[in-house]
């Protein structure tokens, strides 16, 4: 209950009470209480003023000004216990929320290309320097593509080189390389020349192993013309090999076999570690190989649609893995896809 104040004493004593429990105020939630409790609408000092109708009429002007004069008061009081609470809660903050400018930055995490990524940017980009046209080619085969064509018949030994994930439809395989692709290319383009890589992802159903993992990049090169010849895919091997691994690299071919060349070669770069003159790395041969390469067998040139009288080509096949693997000494495939970003971190 507001007691009735009509009088200047009573006046008095709302006021003294009014700033005490004014200065008790310590929020802005007791000040707005404050404010309302005295100043407001139906505050004590518009009650007040109410009363003046009881008052003889001689009383009553300086009754009404003293009325209005405390009001006056304790709104500025009211304001500058405002402001000085606010000041408080300002250095509160600052006091507590400092901001050392002249600290260093905090580094933001960049993510970065995986390393495979990035060397078969490097591959890709040297063999496109040297007229190299990139074919994307497709990973889910059929096995006529991915054998049959290049030359390997159904039951050709050749076939057990390639373990291979089949899948539910018969027929269709996950590709265990790139060269399927050159099929693709021949019949695409013939019977204009061609030079292409096809970059990409290859299956096998194979040990996990540090040496083999059961998914790895090639990448699978293709030149076809009226006057391709062997040494055109020695340059073109040679230059490779230089700009990837360092101009004094020797390169050295081996005769091999595949199905889908005649001649087929292997090729060894001289170590990278002893240059040549043996070690743990090239076990001890001073040479480590980096790819399979021929020259187009006729018969896969003719499945590609090329006249194996009038056209030629080259091919060759490489491991971007093992190739990262070589030149930073990677000692586990399996680190590749492991997603070990101690390991990813390094590139
Ligand atoms: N496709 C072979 C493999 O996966 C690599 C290869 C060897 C590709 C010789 C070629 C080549 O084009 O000519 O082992």
């Amino acid at each position: 209950m507001v007691p009735a104040i009509c009088t200047m004493d009573d006046l008095q004593a709302l006021e003294q009470r009014a700033l005490d429990e004014l200065a008790g105020c310590q929020s802005e939630e007791a000040l707005r209480a404050w404010n309302s409790r005295y100043l407001g609408r139906q505050g004590e000092l518009t009650l007040a003023l109410k009363k003046i109708g009881s008052l003889p009429a001689s009383q009553r002007p300086a009754y009404g000004q003293a009325v209005n004069r405390l009001k006056e008061s304790l709104q500025q009081a009211y304001n500058r216990q405002q402001s000085a609470l606010r000041e408080q809660v300002i250095a509160r903050r600052l006091a507590s929320e400092a901001l050392d400018v002249t600290l260093p930055g905090r580094q933001p995490s960049r993510g970065r290309l995986h390393p495979a990524t990035q060397m078969m940017r490097e591959i890709l980009a040297i063999f496109a320097e040297m007229g190299f046209q990139i074919f994307h080619s497709r990973e889910v085969e059929d096995d006529l593509t991915n054998f049959e064509l290049l030359n390997m018949p159904p039951h050709h030994p050749a076939r057990d080189l390639w373990d291979t994930f089949y899948t539910t439809r018969p027929g269709i395989i996950l590709r265990t390389h790139t060269s399927p692709g050159q099929i693709h290319v021949m019949r695409r383009l013939c019977p204009q020349p061609i030079r292409v890589v096809l970059p990409g992802m290859c299956y096998r159903y194979e040990q996990i192993t540090p040496r083999s993992e059961i998914m790895f990049q090639q990448v699978e090169g293709l030149a076809v013309g009226t006057r391709v010849r062997l040494t055109d895919l020695v340059g073109t091997i040679q230059a490779f090999a230089r700009r990837l691994f360092g101009r004094d690299r020797q390169v050295r071919l081996r005769s091999s076999y595949f199905p889908f060349t005649e001649p087929s070669l292997e090729v060894d770069v001289s170590c990278l570690v002893c240059g040549g003159r043996g070690c743990s790395l090239c076990k001890h041969t001073g040479w480590l190989e980096i790819m399979g390469a021929g020259m187009v067998h006729p018969v896969v040139l003719r499945n590609g649609g090329y006249d194996p009288s009038r056209f030629s080509g080259f091919a060759f096949g490489l491991g971007p893995q093992r190739i990262t693997m070589l030149l930073y000494g990677v000692p586990d495939i399996r680190l590749f896809w492991s997603n070990d970003l101690r390991f990813l971190r390094q590139f």
